[in-house]
């Protein structure tokens, strides 16, 4: 099918603010790319293969906590006519939900908007009862969502501790946009909370070594965008624990000495050069807590795993 105009001419927009944005941080004395740029086509499958390895617990004990407390979320979170589901990737968590929510409405966005397009066409044929709309959308720096969603009973849905990509004060900007627009509604979110080194190492360079093309997947992605001439083979996943910052550091580190250029520009790295690639930051629940009361939200519940690996929090 093909895309109406209109979109076709926002993806050109995009696709020219990426370029600055990816050359920008290419350029910087410590180079970095953001996270986002993780979800090409294929990063977005090798993330759901790095949902399922054993190793990797947030996607699990998320799934544990949402299911064994379903109904003292149903209760807390109420009547749901819209689920806005942010970075719904393949839909998976959010449709565990509708036994128990009943929204009338689902809309689903995400950075990967063909592979959310996929997802939600499964999907439209098991739960026909629920009218469904995708929207491929790069809320890190703006939250804006289409008119046409009715203003009661909005219900956002975060889950995955995928805020912990963000910086607090990004965070705090985040929440308090989807804070102003979720009505009477609210928001439940999915939060990685700290934990030993050791346990976090594991999840975030595994053994079959997933996460580690996940990460290095990275340098494709910005090839196809900015035209650039990157070569994997020429970098290593790195993981580092930072924790005056509480949180997980993903890197990619060169092997060599190399040069990379795209259209009107290049960029040495030195071998044992590092690119920055993610932030995964880890909770406490007063820190998640203080970051949601700072939004405007009045009051949150909150459920955990026995471990204290992770946090489910209604807050409206
Ligand atoms: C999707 C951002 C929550 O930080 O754990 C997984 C992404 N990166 N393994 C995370 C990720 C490496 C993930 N989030």
């Amino acid at each position: 099918m093909q895309k109406p105009v209109v979109s076709q001419n926002k993806a050109v927009a995009e696709q020219q603010n990426f370029f600055h944005e990816i050359e920008k941080g290419l350029l910087a004395e410590s180079a970095s790319i953001s996270p986002k740029f993780l979800y090409n086509p294929l990063g977005s499958h090798l993330f759901t293969a790095i949902t399922l390895l054993p190793e990797y617990y947030p996607t699990s004990t998320e799934k544990t906590i949402l299911s064994q407390y379903k109904s003292e979320i149903a209760e807390a979170v109420g009547h749901v006519t819209t689920l806005i589901d942010l970075g719904a990737g393949n839909c998976q968590k959010a449709e565990s939900l509708f036994d128990f929510l009943k929204p009338s409405r689902y809309m689903a966005i995400d950075f990967s908007e063909e592979y959310l397009r996929d997802a939600l066409e499964n999907l439209r044929s098991k739960y026909p009862q629920i009218h469904m709309q995708c929207l491929g959308m790069d809320f890190s720096h703006k939250l804006i969502l289409p008119e046409t969603i009715p203003i009661d009973g909005r219900v956002f849905f975060y889950p995955g501790s995928s805020i912990g990509n963000f910086l607090t004060t990004e965070a705090q900007i985040l929440l308090t946009q989807i804070k102003q627009q979720a009505g009477d509604g609210g928001l439940l979110i999915g939060v990685d909370l700290m934990k030993q080194d050791h346990t976090l190492k594991a999840a975030y360079d595994d053994d079959l070594k997933i996460t580690a093309a996940f990460n290095l997947n990275i340098l494709r992605s910005v090839n196809s965008i900015i035209g650039s001439n990157f070569n994997v083979s020429q970098f290593r996943h790195q993981v580092m624990v930072n924790h005056s910052q509480n949180r997980v550091e993903l890197y990619l580190e060169a092997l060599e000495d190399l040069s990379v250029s795209w259209p009107e520009n290049f960029r040495f790295f030195k071998k044992g050069e590092l690119i920055h690639t993610e932030n995964s930051h880890k909770y406490t629940i007063d820190s998640i807590k203080k970051l949601l009361v700072d939004a405007g939200f009045k009051s949150t519940k909150i459920w955990k795993d026995p471990k204290d690996y992770f946090a489910v929090i209604y807050a409206n």
